[in-house]
């Protein structure tokens, strides 16, 4: 477990910021980081020609060690509807086939593989919610061998109900079944290696548990799916790109592996170095880390909340840093501004209450959360 990090973070004493799934906080260091490359704007005299790649290709860099991966394999995208966008642009489903998706999936996880589904005769196979919350037993019933695309997350958003990608990825490549991921709720937050998982295309929105900026993310691509086609055909994903002075000789090649897949300017001197900063200290404080010290949090919370009328699904079909309270009674969305006129910040989706502490929160503002369950309760 991490000693509580906050000191990092600009946080406000009073703020007991339980909201990570929504937003992370961007720490000190990221935004100094992200204000010295917006700076660069300021004197474009400054910006050389390679510095158009450097960037980049630290960002490539540093997202392979969170993914474990390589830098060829990692493309620079702007959300992780743009990642889901590439995959299902890329990968084959005939008629009669099925794409499998969960009951309440992210839009952005769910739209695109509506379209090419609706395109190709095929349909989407929506796994049920669990009656016993196992995720992975549902979707591991659901792989028949008319399913083409598995589209999954890690975490399901509104349940915090934890998928088992290794045992899923396996039965996937069993039946052939394509496994397109989306893991903007769990990378950098609950350990993962592209290696154990072997996923066709994985992609993670960095302004949650990465903690970096809004509007940059990063998009894993198999080595198989690298010669496919990309959202754009920009300047910037071609071979001669480096080359400012003969970019008008229109080349034919991409520039190489997960490259081409690159959003169009994707060289952006603010975002990219606040994003990296953010994830050398998520490797620095180690995700196992990360991980124990967010469910040790959460833990301690739902314990409380169970005895206030609370119930949450229990761990491991949880995941650690991720949890949804559920009643008998509806949780209505407006209590969310209720608390946060205590400054006390949580979301509602769907049907329950999500907390999402980070190695930022105190025992205190657990505290402060349970004394408004309390309140919540005691109200009916
Ligand atoms: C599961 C999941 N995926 C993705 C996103 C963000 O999607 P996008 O980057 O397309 O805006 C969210 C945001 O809440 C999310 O919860």
């Amino acid at each position: 477990m991490l000693p509580c990090q906050r000191h990092l973070f600009d946080i406000p004493d009073d703020v007991a910021y339980l909201n990570c799934a929504y937003m992370s906080p961007l720490m000190k260091a990221a935004f100094e980081a992200g204000k010295t490359g917006l700076a660069r704007k300021a004197h474009p005299w400054e910006l050389t020609a390679p510095e158009f790649f450097t960037g980049a290709e630290e960002f490539r860099a540093t997202a392979a060690q969170v993914l474990g991966t390589t830098a060829d394999c990692v493309a620079i995208v702007s959300s992780a509807g743009y990642g889901v966008e590439t995959a299902a642009r890329n990968l084959p489903v005939r008629k009669s086939q099925t794409i499998l998706v969960l009951a309440e999936q992210f839009p952005s996880n769910y739209y695109p593989w509506q379209k090419l589904a609706n395109e190709n005769g095929a349909s989407l196979k929506v796994v049920p919610w669990p009656e016993d919350q196992d995720w992975t037993a549902a979707v591991l019933a659901a792989l028949t061998p008319e399913v083409a695309i598995a589209a999954l997350p890690h975490v399901h958003w509104t349940s915090g109900g934890q998928l088992d990608l290794i045992r899923i990825g396996a039965a996937c490549r069993q039946i052939g079944a394509a496994l397109a991921l989306d893991l903007t709720q769990s990378l950098g937050v609950l350990p993962f290696r592209v290696s154990d998982v072997q996923p066709d295309f994985a992609v993670a929105a960095s302004y949650k548990w990465l903690l970096g900026p809004y509007t940059v993310g990063m998009l894993y691509v198999a080595p198989k799916w690298h010669n496919g086609t990309p959202l754009e055909e920009g300047w910037i994903q071609r071979a001669n790109a480096r080359d400012f002075s003969s970019l008008i000789l229109y080349s034919d090649q991409y520039d190489a592996g997960a490259r081409r897949f690159d959003m169009g300017e994707r060289s952006n001197f603010a975002l990219l170095p606040a994003a990296v900063r953010a994830m050398q200290q998520i490797l620095e404080w180690g995700i196992e880390e990360i991980s124990a010290t967010s469910g040790a949090m959460n833990r301690r919370l739902a314990a409380a909340a169970a005895e206030l009328g609370f119930n949450a699904p229990t761990e491991p079909l949880r995941a650690p840093h991720y949890l949804c309270l559920r009643r008998d009674v509806a949780i209505p969305p407006e209590l969310t501004h209720a608390l946060a006129r205590e400054k006390v910040f949580v979301s509602v989706r769907g049907t329950s209450m999500r907390v999402a502490p980070h190695v930022y929160n105190t025992e205190e503002d657990c505290d402060r959360l349970i004394a408004c369950l309390r309140q919540i309760a005691a109200k009916g």
